[in-house]
């Protein structure tokens, strides 16, 4: 079962979850946009999943880093902060992707975070244009990401990415092109030794020089799931605590930069399917739909993080559905 415990400096133990992999069906869902939520998303070309992956993460990471500097100001304020134009007229989320020369940020050969699946051109693809879009939004222009400012910026800070495999990629994607910006890669390594796999719960990258933590946690629905009890209804093997967070939460609260995702396995074929049932109150609730599930989840996550990470200290970001990994996602 799902056990994990890590403690910042030292030492980790970390146990797979088996028996699951990621997500091979893609939902459309509502985009929720609430106070706490921004969901970038692109146009669903097959084609260009991975691209938008990267595009994206160099959108959200941006935004995410740009926040972060300037600390408390409203949105606005940021976006004039580093664009230079009208306050109204610019909101980082709403905008489109552009096709860019001066792309990809970098070489996933020469990454040994990258995994190697969603090396496209090591694995034979041939054409690269796929890797050569940038996120525009309407109102003005995202400065070129600096992997060497953004170090410097993040210098003694804790960076944590949580949720399934589209965090993981994300994670992935962030450190290569932080990695661009280090002078001995050597440098910079995964706490404990750990290869990047789909099941693993907690991966964590170190920048040595820079005395910075970027992480991952997985937590593909956010809330708890336990298994169900043996003498339950026998079709129940599993239960997702609507009202509970992961206790791998304890991890999350205390960084710098919080990024959380969750959305494509809020299906019926990864939930109910799984025999994987909903409970909230302690009471089974077998009538829920998955959208209200979700929904009484995302409250959960919500008041979890007004009660539990000082935002002061922490910015949070949530994303829900984008383009997945796979062809006619
Ligand atoms: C990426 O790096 C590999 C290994 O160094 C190299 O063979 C390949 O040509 C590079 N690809 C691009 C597109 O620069
Ligand atoms: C590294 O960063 C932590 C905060 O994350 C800080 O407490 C610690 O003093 C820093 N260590 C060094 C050597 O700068």
């Amino acid at each position: 079962m799902v056990s994990g415990s890590f403690s910042r400096s030292t030492s980790a133990r970390l146990a797979a979850r088996g028996g699951v992999g990621s997500p091979r069906v893609s939902t459309p869902g509502a985009a929720h946009r609430n106070w706490w939520a921004a969901a970038p998303s692109g146009p669903s070309i097959e084609r260009i999943a991975l691209a938008f992956l990267l595009a994206s993460l160099a959108l959200v990471l941006s935004c995410a880093l740009y926040l972060y500097f300037f600390r408390h100001p409203g949105r606005d304020r940021v976006v004039a902060e580093f664009a230079g134009e009208s306050l109204e007229s610019c909101d980082v989320f709403d905008g489109i992707w552009v096709p860019d020369e001066r792309y990809p940020l970098y070489n996933s050969s020469r990454c040994p975070f990258a995994e190697r699946g969603f090396n496209c051109l090591a694995n034979g693809r041939k054409d690269t244009e796929f890797l050569k879009w940038r996120w525009k939004p309407r109102g003005c222009n995202l400065p070129r990401f600096s992997a060497r400012a953004v170090l410097e910026w993040l210098r003694g800070k804790r960076v944590v990415f949580v949720g399934d495999s589209m965090s993981r990629t994300q994670w992935e994607s962030f450190i290569c092109m932080l990695m661009t910006g280090v002078d001995d890669p050597k440098t910079v390594y995964e706490v404990n030794g750990n290869q990047i796999s789909k099941t693993i719960r907690f991966l964590g990258v170190r920048f040595e020089s820079f005395n910075l933590s970027v992480e991952f946690f997985r937590s593909v629905f956010l809330v708890q799931q336990i298994p169900a009890l043996r003498h339950g209804r026998r079709r129940v093997r599993a239960i997702l605590k609507l009202d509970k967070l992961d206790d791998l939460s304890q991890k999350w609260a205390d960084s710098d930069v919080l990024i959380f995702n969750s959305g494509h396995w809020w299906t019926a074929s990864k939930l109910f399917d799984m025999g994987c049932y909903f409970e909230a109150g302690g009471v089974l609730k077998l009538g829920t739909s998955i959208n209200a599930a979700f929904k009484m989840a995302l409250e959960t996550w919500a008041s979890w993080v007004k009660e539990r990470v000082d935002l002061r200290r922490t910015r949070v970001f949530f994303r829900t559905y984008e383009p997945s990994h796979w062809r006619l996602a």
